[in-house]
């Protein structure tokens, strides 16, 4: 893919032209919502496509320690994120054919998913893609944000802090299960591509309504309750000292190519 787009400017310069609020610039055309959704890390394929077998995680579980413990990470992992994984191949034993699309095309078409066992879907291929997209936002070497990902951050939200602040509060505020997430919104049209700080319910992916995510935040309480009890709060303090930043830049890189 060219790296300039029509007006001659490459997705660095463009980004350099940004004012507040805008953050995203690409080109009309230049990628598709799919194209995007594609490209946000998710894979664990050799062909780039997400499959419907449990992805090693990239590092140990006690890896993530004294932030995340092992056990948690452990039942997390094998038993949380496998059982989406085996209840989404179980619904899908009789549709080969959607079993063949793989879990992020169905999360991003649930329309296209039978009414009977939409909702299965929604609920455990949306778990597998989440949790999938998530282990890959952790790491356990301490980052920052890049100074280019740093600044799109802070034109979008006031300041690094102030976008940690309104992702915790976005945490916070989701009622029972569910996630924060930092998505990319707007991108069936370029002009309109943007960072935006969302929360969804149970297992509901932003492919879902057309947005990409690029940051993701399990408030789930099987993601802390072993180690933080009731205190959420706790816990997403805690995340922000494994998020893998580099990870996150790459992924809203990717969204951006163009
Ligand atoms: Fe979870």
């Amino acid at each position: 893919m060219n790296s300039h787009n029509a007006t001659g400017m490459s997705r660095r310069d463009a980004l350099k032209t940004l004012g507040a609020g805008v953050v995203l610039a690409g080109t009309a055309g230049i990628f598709s919502r799919t194209q995007a959704a594609e490209a946000t890390g998710m894979a664990t394929r050799a062909d780039g496509v997400l499959g419907w077998e449990l992805p090693e995680l990239p590092y140990g579980y006690a890896a993530l320690e004294p932030h995340f413990d092992a056990r948690t990470m452990e039942i997390h992992h094998t038993k949380h994120h496998q059982a989406y994984i085996s209840n989404a191949r179980k619904l899908l034993e009789v549709h080969p054919e959607l079993l063949a699309k793989g879990p992020e095309a169905l999360v991003r078409d649930l329309a296209s998913v039978p009414e009977a066992i939409r909702t299965g879907i929604r609920n455990n291929a949306g778990g597998h893609v989440n949790h999938a997209f998530f282990w890959r936002c952790l790491t356990s070497s301490p980052t920052q944000p890049g100074a280019r990902f740093a600044e799109l951050l802070a034109k979008s939200f006031g300041s690094i802090d102030d976008f940690k602040k309104q992702f915790a509060d976005a945490a916070m505020k989701r009622f029972g299960s569910g996630w924060a997430w930092l998505v990319v919104t707007g991108l069936e049209n370029a002009s309109t591509n943007r960072l935006k700080i969302v929360s969804t319910a149970n297992q509901d992916s932003p492919l879902s309504e057309g947005m990409t995510p690029v940051l993701g935040l399990d408030v789930w309480e099987h993601a802390y309750y072993l180690h933080y009890q009731s205190r959420r709060a706790d816990y997403v303090n805690a995340f922000w000292e494994v998020v893998n930043w580099k990870q996150v830049e790459q992924n809203a890189n990717q969204v951006m190519r163009g």
